[in-house]
């Protein structure tokens, strides 16, 4: 999705906004541009459809040596990607530059709006109507930019985070946001403004986050903060954990493969956040034993991997907890007019803790007076912000589109919350309580061991298969959970078509998909249906499939595998947590064997900030 970046202090601004805004390249975009002004001249464009590489290019030459400016990459939603398309847009006689993330709903209206006085449009974007919505109000009522913004809050519907400069305010940045994220953060040289935190890690780690409805005005020296009517209100400075190097490849080729090598560390941190010598501690979150024996229903709403986290919790906090659980994705949760037990909880899964179903579907939940729990990896997003509980993971910043780290640290804050609720609830004893506890522990090693011990033998795997056009990903149980995951990390940046199934299923169908050489991944590491597994990867091989399984290391697949993955020993409701290693290695190397960008996959984006 669209990235933000604006920077205003002592230093030459261009060269803060470019190194910003590529740090925000992962998101997804096709078009870049910048505003840059020199105090009391006039701001100076440059915008370029593509790579970031044809902004650069353009800028070359140029001396803009200006310490104030606006940056932006777009995600075309209104209007095609191209250099007219893109931020930042001015108003009609240049009075306002903007850029801005998100959707305006109520474009069209706006547009005739403006049509009657006499403003005219040269782009197809809603961002456009925005800019020209701001400049009528400021001329209309002449009270100033916080007047202008605050007016024009009120009148548009949908989201936006917005970056504005004024002609008449040279030395001034004016921004603003409404469900789309967007932080400020502060140094000794002066004022950022970012809609990620990677983009600015690298100046600072002290930062301001703003809520819905208010906007800021970053001057050299100071910021000021205001509430919806125009009132300054005041904000506390807040100082972001993330390890500056965590957002650098450091030496890998990719961002993907480094996140990959990076599981250990943060499984290891997260698991440390919540795990004393010999209990759980949940305090952290708020989360009271007195609230989790009244739950009597737990959903889990979330997109993409963090729904398949979910569907894995589905399982262990089920056996845990004896609790009825119900998993959805949360673009159809939202819609369908859930009923939910007012003794429920609501347990919402989301690296960003941005994405605007995930977030819609807290509301729905908060409106319907359930309690509400996040899973969440970006500490001050929307869904932390506005959930009853939130667990955090420390998988720290994720850049590579496909999630790797913060999948597995999702995976652990469902682990630990599965087992506590289970022995507050007096589901699981003392004893199983502490064999639990021991065993996630051993997690970090388990999979440093997988990561020493397979990474070569799938290298070599991922070249015989680079060619293929298909992949089926099947088992049962937590292990078709896992496949879930596995088939999503192999389509979505390799562009293979794969399709992930609960073994016992493929013979209502999909089966007659398997000829010759076809590759079946098969998941088999849970011992109570091993057996049942085994017998439908041998249907397939017996049609031909090429059988590559994911297993224990101590159980024997001999008889039907053509290539196998041993993962180490652990209990059964943690293998998700060993299983997915390979896969990710499996799509990794897959791709990198095609030739294809790993960490940016066509049309992709990593947070999915619109529906
Ligand atoms: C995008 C990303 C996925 C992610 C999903 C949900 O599709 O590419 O990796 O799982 O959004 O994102 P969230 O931030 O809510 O976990």
């Amino acid at each position: 999705m669209c990235g933000i970046v604006g920077y205003n202090g002592s230093k030459k601004a261009v060269d803060i906004l470019l190194d910003g805004l590529s740090r925000l390249e992962y998101r997804g975009y096709d078009s870049a541009g910048v505003a840059v002004r020199d105090k009391d001249k006039e701001i100076q464009i440059f915008k370029a459809k593509g790579k970031l590489e044809n902004l650069r290019e353009k800028l070359e030459g140029e001396k803009l040596k200006g310490t104030c400016g606006i940056g932006h990459t777009r995600w075309a939603t209104h209007g095609e990607p191209s250099e007219t398309n893109a931020h930042p847009h001015v108003s009609n006689d240049g009075n306002v530059t903007l850029v801005h993330n998100g959707i305006i709903e109520n474009y069209q209206e706006l547009t005739a709006k403006l049509g009657r006085h006499d403003y005219t449009l040269y782009s197809e974007t809603d961002t456009e109507v925005l800019t020209n919505i701001i400049d009528y109000y400021y001329k209309k009522y002449k009270m100033g930019p916080i007047d202008a913004i605050n007016r024009t809050m009120v009148r548009v519907r949908g989201s936006y985070a917005i970056a504005v400069m004024f002609r008449d305010y040279p030395d001034e940045i004016w921004v603003a946001r409404k469900d789309s994220p967007m932080i400020i953060g502060e140094n000794e040289d002066g004022y950022y403004v970012a809609s990620d935190v990677p983009a600015i890690l690298k100046y600072t780690n002290k930062v301001y986050y703003i809520d819905n409805l208010e906007a800021a005005c970053l001057k050299k020296d100071k910021v000021i903060f205001y509430d919806l009517n125009g009132d300054e209100i005041k904000k506390e400075l807040k100082e972001i954990k993330w390890d500056v190097s965590a957002a650098e490849k450091e030496g890998y080729e990719h961002f993907m493969i480094k996140e990959i090598n990076e599981q250990p560390d943060v499984i290891k941190k997260t698991i440390n956040s919540f795990v004393r010598e010999d209990y759980i501690d949940l305090s952290n979150t708020g989360l009271s034993d007195e609230e989790i024996k009244n739950f009597k229903q737990i959903y889990i709403v979330a997109c993409g991997s963090a729904y398949h986290v979910g569907v894995c919790a589905q399982y262990v906090l089920e056996d845990l907890t004896r609790i009825p659980v119900r998993v959805e994705i949360a673009s159809e949760f939202r819609y369908r007019k859930p009923i939910l037990d007012k003794d429920g909880l609501v347990i919402v899964i989301s690296q960003s803790g941005e994405t605007a179903d995930s977030l819609a579907a807290l509301r729905e939940a908060k409106n319907q007076g359930v309690k509400t729990l996040g899973i969440i990896n970006v500490v001050g997003s929307s869904i932390a912000r506005e959930a009853d509980h939130v667990l955090y993971t420390l998988a720290g910043p994720e850049i590579a589109v496909a999630t790797t780290k913060a999948f597995s640290t999702q995976l652990i804050a469902a682990y630990v919350l599965a087992i506590q609720m289970g022995y507050v609830k007096g589901k699981i004893n003392e004893t199983v309580y502490q064999e639990l506890i021991e065993e996630i522990k051993t997690l970090p090693e388990k999979v440093q061991y997988e990561l020493d011990h397979l990474t070569n033998k799938i290298q070599k795997l991922s070249s015989k298969f680079s060619h293929i056009k298909d992949a089926f990903y099947i088992g049962r149980g937590l292990d078709y959970a896992i496949s879930l995951e596995g088939s999503l990390k192999l389509k979505e940046v390799s562009y293979i078509h794969s399709e992930a199934y609960a073994a016992g299923e493929l013979k209502h169908g999909t089966i007659s998909l398997i000829e010759d050489g076809t590759l079946v991944i098969g998941i088999a590491t849970q011992e109570e249906i091993f057996e049942k597994t085994i017998s439908n990867l041998v249907e397939v091989k017996s049609r031909g499939a090429y059988v590559v399984t994911v297993t224990s290391e101590d159980m024997d697949v001999s008889k039907v595998s053509n290539f196998t993955l041993n993962v180490p020993k652990t209990l059964k409701y943690f293998y998700p947590s060993l299983t997915v290693v390979p896969l990710q290695l499996i799509g990794y190397y897959i791709t990198v064997s095609r030739g294809l960008d790993v960490d940016k996959p066509r049309n992709l984006a990593k947070s999915v900030t619109v529906e």
